[in-house]
């Protein structure tokens, strides 16, 4: 089963189409290019490995479509079809999208072989996930960090293409002037050579703000206000994009809701 069986006789082509095999935009997919297998859903999830699935398809306690599967290997449409493990509905998802307050001290990276790291935040199911940072903060730098495994809109959101905004709540050192903002609103070359994109600074007082930037350079933000002759003493990221951190505490998760994940995913809204 699978393929498209192309017979001619007496010069009349018959195309026999197997059961699950569609025609899109023109095209013949056959059932076995586009399904996926029963064992790969429940694999792929981190939900059972494939030796689970096989013992659990022999004790009759995985349905598909309301039928007990026979095989590890069957074909499923994991959009459509309602698969059941021990009668509980298993929603497909591929990708997991999770915010984190990172706390000072922890690194934006998978691993370190010295500190730890965002997903050491996390706890052991979900760190089978193979979750990585979208973007990074540096060590002393806490707050919202998006930790996903679709590595096509993480890289979407980090382009400089796109501009997405990452806002932060900041304290220097010394008493920053309207010069200051100004001058770092508009730009500064930094020692780099590389001049920094326009920003916006929202004052809270004379050593605390909000600094929105559309673009992520190595300690951006340090070397802004170092430039000016100060030093940032905190740094705090509250939103991504229209993503906001809200009230999640220090050194906890949450999911992203369906709202954020779409804005994470078409990131159309900045
Ligand atoms: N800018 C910085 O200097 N540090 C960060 O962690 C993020 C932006």
């Amino acid at each position: 089963m699978g393929n498209a069986r192309h017979f001619e006789k007496q010069k009349i082509k018959l195309v026999y189409i197997a059961k699950n095999d569609i025609i899109k935009d023109g095209r013949y997919l056959p059932s076995f290019l586009i399904m996926m297998r029963l064992d790969k859903f429940f694999s792929e999830q981190k939900i059972l490995s494939r030796k689970e699935v096989a013992d659990k398809i022999k004790k009759g306690c995985i349905c598909v479509n309301g039928t007990p599967a026979k095989k590890a290997d069957v074909k499923i449409d994991e959009q459509k079809d309602v698969i059941t493990l021990d009668g509980q509905i298993m929603a497909y998802k591929k990708y997991i999208y999770l915010m984190v307050n990172k706390p000072q001290g922890y690194v934006s990276s998978t691993d370190d072989p010295r500190d730890k790291t965002v997903i050491d935040l996390l706890p052991p199911h979900l760190q089978k996930f193979d979750l990585f940072p979208c973007g990074r903060l540096d060590k002393d730098t806490v707050g919202l960090v998006i930790l996903t495994n679709d590595g096509i809109s993480a890289h979407n959101n980090l382009s400089p293409k796109r501009h997405v905004k990452k806002k932060y709540f900041f304290t220097t050192a010394d008493d920053y002037s309207d010069e200051d903002i100004k001058a770092i609103q508009a730009g500064i070359t930094l020692a780099d050579g590389h001049t920094t994109k326009p920003c916006e600074i929202e004052r809270a007082d004379d050593k605390n703000g909000y600094i929105t930037l559309v673009e992520g350079k190595y300690h951006e933000i340090k070397r802004l206000f170092g430039a000016r002759g100060n030093k940032i003493v905190f740094l705090q990221r509250v939103s991504f994009s229209s993503i906001l951190l809200g009230d999640l505490s220090e050194g906890q998760y949450r999911h992203l809701t369906p709202e954020e994940e779409s804005v994470f995913v078409s990131n159309k809204q900045n």
